[in-house]
């Protein structure tokens, strides 16, 4: 089949580009087996689109076919935020919208499509690429790998619940979403400027928090609620967003504290809540505090744990200067790549925590390839892991000179989807 493989401008208003564009979002919809979108929610999409600049990639029938017309048969989109890699934020390519008609799949609609954008992401110096999966089976070949991860955990707040002499020096205070959007937003900004693995919020993020559009119910989001956390000197130094789910649970859809107390005193607040048996989090931070401040340990569940944040180096110099590193040495890594772009070989070469990395045609100590290398980035997986894999090939002194460069003592957080 010969596919017409376009991007489409979502700032024309012309009525050809607009039957394209609910065409192309109708796609995705389908793709990830929601409902087909209304005509608030396509305002919406393009309103975000337009405001992240979002490029937006598409395969269409050719004309004449049968079933060709304005919605295509696969579907993509990207576009440029930042991730912090730890010694400060680095451009970042974010994909997202990824989607083949099940009638046109394993054609490489979706390979051409990445490798077009990849290259484009290459060409216009934004060293790193992201994406979250849904499949762990599809993005290795292209070179991503599982960076961080996200812990599912549950807490028990039936009568008893109780932390260990807790005093927060603050106090909690629950406000209407839209209030309580520019703290949240103040918050989300001062972390993601100090959190290896927090990854920039999409425009879209603004709506779904303040509760000016839910795109499940394609319409104002009157469920949820926001607790926000005050310090000592009553400025906002933590949120939850929330809502009541089924059986007396409060399902917590985003949470986060700048300090150990403003955690512990959001969490104790939720499970403080009068008829509220659990509180539920699909991306609590692994350091959390609460589970070694709970007087019962056994009262918090960790109910699911899954790769969430996947990243693909582009740029392997500048990336890896960006990160910290955890002791002096020096390594020379072999990168093998499939599509070229992380390829050959680097002195990574690390002092006082800051690494200078060249590229060099002298012997590799370390040999691994570009997902493997994603994976490790951030740290959020340990080099003796990837070794014991068989994924990290070198003398056991080489690997071990590596591993204690490269693995950090803190676990990089990432709690942006999109
Ligand atoms: C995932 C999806 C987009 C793949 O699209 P596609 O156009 O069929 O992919 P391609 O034909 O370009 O496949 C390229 C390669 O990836 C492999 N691949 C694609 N999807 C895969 C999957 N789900 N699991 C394992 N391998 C997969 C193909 O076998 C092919 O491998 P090869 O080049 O080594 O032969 C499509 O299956 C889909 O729409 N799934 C439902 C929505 C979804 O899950 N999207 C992903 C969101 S993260």
């Amino acid at each position: 089949m010969d596919y017409q493989h376009a991007t489409l401008d979502f700032s024309d208003d012309s009525e050809q580009a607009k039957a394209r564009r609910r065409g192309w979002i109708t796609a995705v919809l389908r793709g990830f087996r929601e409902e087909s979108p209304g005509d608030e929610l396509i305002e919406k999409w393009v309103t975000h689109y337009r405001a992240d600049a979002v490029t937006v990639r598409g395969a269409w029938l050719p004309e004449g076919e049968f079933a060709a017309g304005p919605m295509p048969v696969a579907t993509y989109a990207s576009f440029d935020k930042t991730l912090n890699a730890g010694r400060g934020l680095v451009p970042l390519r974010m994909i997202t919208d990824v989607t083949t008609s099940a009638s046109h799949r394993r054609r490489g609609l979706l390979r051409r499509m990445i490798e077009d954008d990849l290259a484009d992401a290459v060409a216009h110096d934004v060293p790193v690429a992201a994406l979250t999966a849904s499949e762990a089976t599809i993005y290795g070949r292209w070179g991503f790998g599982p960076a961080t991860f996200n812990t599912v955990v549950e807490l028990d707040t039936t009568p008893g619940f109780s932390l260990r002499s807790f005093d927060d020096p603050g106090r909690v205070e629950v406000l209407e979403p839209a209030d309580a959007w520019p703290h949240v937003r103040t918050v989300f900004d001062a972390f993601h400027a100090r959190q290896r693995g927090s990854v920039e919020w999409p425009v879209q993020y603004g709506d779904i928090h303040s509760g000016a559009f839910d795109y499940d119910a394609g319409g104002p989001n009157r469920k949820i609620r926001t607790a926000v956390h005050l310090a000592a000197d009553r400025t906002v130094d933590g949120f939850a967003v929330f809502k009541h789910g089924e059986d007396y649970s409060l399902v917590v859809q985003e949470m986060i504290a700048l300090t150990p107390q403003a955690q512990l005193g959001l969490w104790d607040f939720l499970a403080r809540t009068d008829r509220v048996k659990k509180v539920t989090f699909n991306l609590a931070h692994p350091d959390d505090p609460l589970r070694w401040a709970l007087d019962d340990l056994g009262r918090l569940a960790v109910t699911g744990q899954r790769h969430f944040l996947w990243l693909r180096l582009l740029d392997v110099p500048r990336a890896l200067a960006a990160r910290p590193w955890a002791s002096d040495g020096a390594v020379v890594l072999e990168v093998e790549d499939a599509q070229g772009w992380a390829a050959g070989r680097f002195e990574v070469t690390a002092r006082g925590g800051v690494a200078t990395v060249t590229r060099t045609e002298a012997d590799p100590d370390v040999v691994l390839d570009a997902e493997t290398l994603g994976a490790l980035y951030l740290s959020g997986v340990e080099v003796g892991a990837m070794r014991r894999a068989g994924r990290v090939a070198g003398s056991d002194d080489a690997v071990a000179r590596w591993a204690a460069m490269a693995d950090l003592a803190d676990p990089p957080y990432c709690l942006t989807g999109f």
